[in-house]
């Protein structure tokens, strides 16, 4: 059996009597697309920054690749291979679309400029910036800083990549593009946790969905059962929805 690139053991944080993750247990393997979703509020974006080291637990454990790096600063996890998207994009906005990509290519290490440019300029391709490499960051419209975002996370040469809500806000066709590189992505051996509102973009893209509520993990499995768990239908999906969304899984 492969072992888990990630693995956290009875992840905790409280925020004064707010328990936002709640001993949570997971294992992430190599190259698999993970669904994480739950409600406004559920933990999901603390669990990130957890992970992450943006925050620190309160208690349990961050295991990545064997070594224990739940007390490990944020920098040294995102040189270690841990790259994650932010919900609200903030790209460098007085820098050019290159000039951020190269900067989280230098940021990961291992590379003097020339290298770094070359590297960035293929991550630029891969998401569909070329052609903007030479604007400011500033001036991008949010499906193309969202590709950015996803640009300079490749730059950092992750093992796992955790997307926090890429898709939100962004059309149909915008979407379809997206899914195409996120699944690219993981056929490279990166492994990717989603978090996404939308439904069928997690039918369509994760092999395995947990759903988080109010911090603790409600259920998970595969996309089929998990969106036919009643305690799921009840806290988040709402029955309708839960019926639409299977029927696409399935179909
Ligand atoms: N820095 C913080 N200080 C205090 N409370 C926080 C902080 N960050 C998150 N929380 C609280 O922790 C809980 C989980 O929030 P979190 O942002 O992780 O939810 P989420 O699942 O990402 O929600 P959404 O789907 O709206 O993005 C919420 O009750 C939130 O108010
Ligand atoms: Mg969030």
């Amino acid at each position: 059996m492969t072992a888990p690139i990630l693995e956290l053991k009875h992840l905790t944080r409280h925020f004064g009597g707010i328990r936002a993750v709640d001993d949570v247990s997971l294992q992430l393997f190599p190259g698999e697309i993970v669904g994480l979703i739950g409600p406004n509020g559920a933990g999901k974006t603390t669990l990130v920054n957890l992970i992450s080291g943006f925050l620190q637990a309160s208690s349990g454990q961050v295991i990545f690749n064997g070594e224990d790096i739940t007390r490990v600063k944020p920098q040294r996890i995102a040189r270690k291979g841990i790259a994650r998207t932010f919900q609200i994009v903030q790209p460098f906005a007085q820098m050019t679309v290159l000039e951020n990509v190269m900067a989280a290519a230098m940021f990961a290490g291992g590379s003097g400029l020339k290298e770094s440019r070359e590297r960035a300029i293929a991550h630029l391709e891969f998401t569909h910036l070329a052609d903007m490499k030479d604007r400011p960051a500033s001036e991008l419209a949010l499906a193309n800083r969202k590709r950015l975002e996803l640009a300079k996370s490749l730059a950092m040469n992750p093992r796992i990549l955790m997307l926090d809500e890429v898709n939100a806000g962004l059309n149909t066709s915008e979407i379809e593009d997206a899914l195409t590189m996120i699944r690219r992505i993981a056929d490279t051996g990166i492994s990717i946790v989603v978090i996404e509102h939308l439904m069928r973009v997690v039918a369509s893209l994760a092999q395995r969905v947990v759903v988080l509520h109010r911090g603790a993990i409600l259920s998970q499995g595969s996309t089929q059962d998990v969106f036919a768990d009643q305690n799921v239908i009840e806290a988040y999906l709402g029955t309708r929805f839960a019926q639409k969304a299977s029927a696409q899984s399935m179909g």
